[in-house]
């Protein structure tokens, strides 16, 4: 089997760039020692037809990496438009936020139609596609209209939204019935799943025996597949990071004071307007904190061209200002607030710094960073993490304290809590998240994934009332032989 994995942002290997957003983290070791080709954006545009779209082919581990100068006339009303301003704030329930300008659709089909076009140079035989995220929810059924026939399966990386939220973007119904063009999607939750399926039946009128779908383009599939972590390397990488320049300055200069971390994209998924204020609470509600606890939050800039995202940056500076105005000393600044990002060795041993880390989005498809804060803690002495009941990671990690993000007292008594938890309880914790971490990985995901799809490949084949030949027979992990492409 020769997989091609294929999303918008893709990650290049050996960098120790910051990563950015839990895609490209999570599918970057995995895909590289994989053997299999991932394809994506270059991250530049281009006018005009071209007869090579591929800018760039790599190697990349075992396989390659090809990237595309995606068309200069559509982008912006495929990313900046469609993806980033109509589905994301559906995707996480933010309904308020959508903004439909005419033309984004029509530029977002247009990207996915030309991925799917570019995507023919690797329709060979044995070949099977894995398309990520809401940036190409319509590439599955351009591959069945130019003729594909090799197994593609879907993950979305968001949620999917409760009953009715997602007939906030105009294009739902045609959305929806194109995803039913793959064989397999994936999905974060039960929930996200459940939604998703709920739809089907309401909106599409169409039967759901279990957790198959049948449609024009025969079954679809839609299962759960929480994405996970290498909680082992993460560890190793943190006891390491210690020595580490910028670890050690911090170290330094918090002279016996405890540390909360925060690490996000500066998203209105993540909460950081609650999680400022909770903080601001729980200082003015416990004046011994102060001075003795500050919050380190990484804001790291996201999709700055983007109305929404703009007028977050500005809110939560001068909310950050606010506090810290009010909060602060002389020699005590209550939160250390940072718009750039770290690569992920220099994270970790952020994350193993602080006694406590806050991930509180208000909807969450999983949220990477909270696996990342358990794995990176010292066994020892490990830190408590503070998780919204609202992030995909909070269904696995039930032993974090889990909060309402919405609940700002209830957030302010939650770290106090976390500070004040003692050694025993915070071990014990740790543990039973480890556990969890270890069994969940990343490399499990990946493999599970591909198994499904190939299953449902077969299973397709063998109900089909067209089919000639027998059911190819899918070598389940043989990704890990696959040859090169090129
Ligand atoms: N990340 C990073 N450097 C930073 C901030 C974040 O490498 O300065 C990585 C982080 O380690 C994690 C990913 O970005 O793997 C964020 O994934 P998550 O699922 O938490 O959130 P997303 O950004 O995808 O919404
Ligand atoms: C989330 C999305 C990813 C995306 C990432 C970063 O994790 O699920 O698909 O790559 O955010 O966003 P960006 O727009 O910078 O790619």
């Amino acid at each position: 089997m020769k997989l091609v994995v294929v999303s918008n942002r893709v990650a290049r290997a050996n960098t120790n760039e910051p990563m950015t957003g839990g895609l490209a983290a999570a599918l970057l070791p995995v895909v590289e020692n994989s053997g299999a080709i991932w394809v994506g954006s270059s991250g530049r545009v281009r006018d005009g037809f071209q007869k090579e779209p591929f800018a760039e082919i790599e190697a990349l581990g075992a396989g390659a990496l090809a990237t595309l100068d995606l068309p200069a006339a559509h982008y912006g009303g495929y990313y900046e438009g469609f993806a980033n301003s109509a589905l994301w704030p559906v995707l996480h329930s933010r309904s308020d936020l959508i903004r439909v300008a005419e033309g984004d659709y029509p530029s977002y089909r247009e990207v996915n139609a030309f991925m799917a076009r570019a995507l023919l140079r690797f329709n060979k035989q044995d070949a099977a596609f894995w398309v990520q995220d809401y940036h190409f929810l319509a590439l599955g059924a351009e591959l069945r209209e130019l003729g594909v026939t090799s197994p593609v399966g879907f993950f979305l990386h968001t949620p999917w939204p409760a009953h009715g939220v997602i007939e906030g973007v105009p294009q739902h119904r045609e959305l929806v019935e194109a995803m039913l063009a793959y064989d397999l999607i994936g999905f974060q939750t039960e929930g996200d799943r459940d939604n998703f399926l709920g739809y089907v039946r309401a909106n599409l009128e169409l039967s759901v025996d279990d957790d198959v779908v049948v449609s024009q383009y025969g079954r679809t599939r839609a299962r759960v597949f929480p994405i996970g972590i290498d909680a082992e390397k993460f560890a190793k990488a943190a006891a390491k990071a210690v020595t580490h320049p910028d670890v050690s300055r911090l170290r330094r200069s918090l002279n016996g004071e405890r540390l909360a971390i925060g690490v996000d994209r500066l998203d209105y998924s993540k909460g950081l307007v609650n999680r400022i204020r909770a903080f601001d609470r729980m200082w003015s509600t416990n004046p011994h904190l102060a001075r003795t606890v500050s919050l380190l939050q990484i804001a790291t800039p996201s999709r700055g061209g983007i109305e929404a995202y703009g007028a977050l940056q500005n809110e939560v500076a001068r909310l950050v200002g606010d506090v810290n105005g009010r909060h602060g000393e002389a020699d005590w600044t209550p939160i250390r607030y940072l718009n750039k990002g770290y690569g992920q060795a220099v994270l970790a041993g952020l994350y193993r710094t602080a006694q406590v880390g806050v991930v509180t989005p208000l909807h969450d498809g999983m949220n990477l960073v909270a696996k990342e804060y358990v794995a990176a803690q010292n066994p020892a002495d490990p830190g408590v993490l503070v998780l919204s009941k609202f992030a995909g990671a909070a269904h696995e990690l039930d032993a974090a304290l889990i909060v309402n993000p919405h609940d700002i007292d209830g957030m302010a008594r939650t770290v106090a809590t976390a500070l004040s938890m003692p050694l025993a309880e915070r071990r014990m914790r740790y543990e039973a998240m480890m556990h969890r971490l270890r069994r969940h990985s990343i490399q499990r995901w990946f493999a599970d994934f591909q198994e499904a799809l190939g299953e449902s490949q077969a299973e397709k084949v063998e109900t089909s009332p067209l089919a000639t030949e027998p059911p190819t027979l899918w070598p389940i992990r043989s990704v890990h032989a696959a040859a090169r492409f090129h």
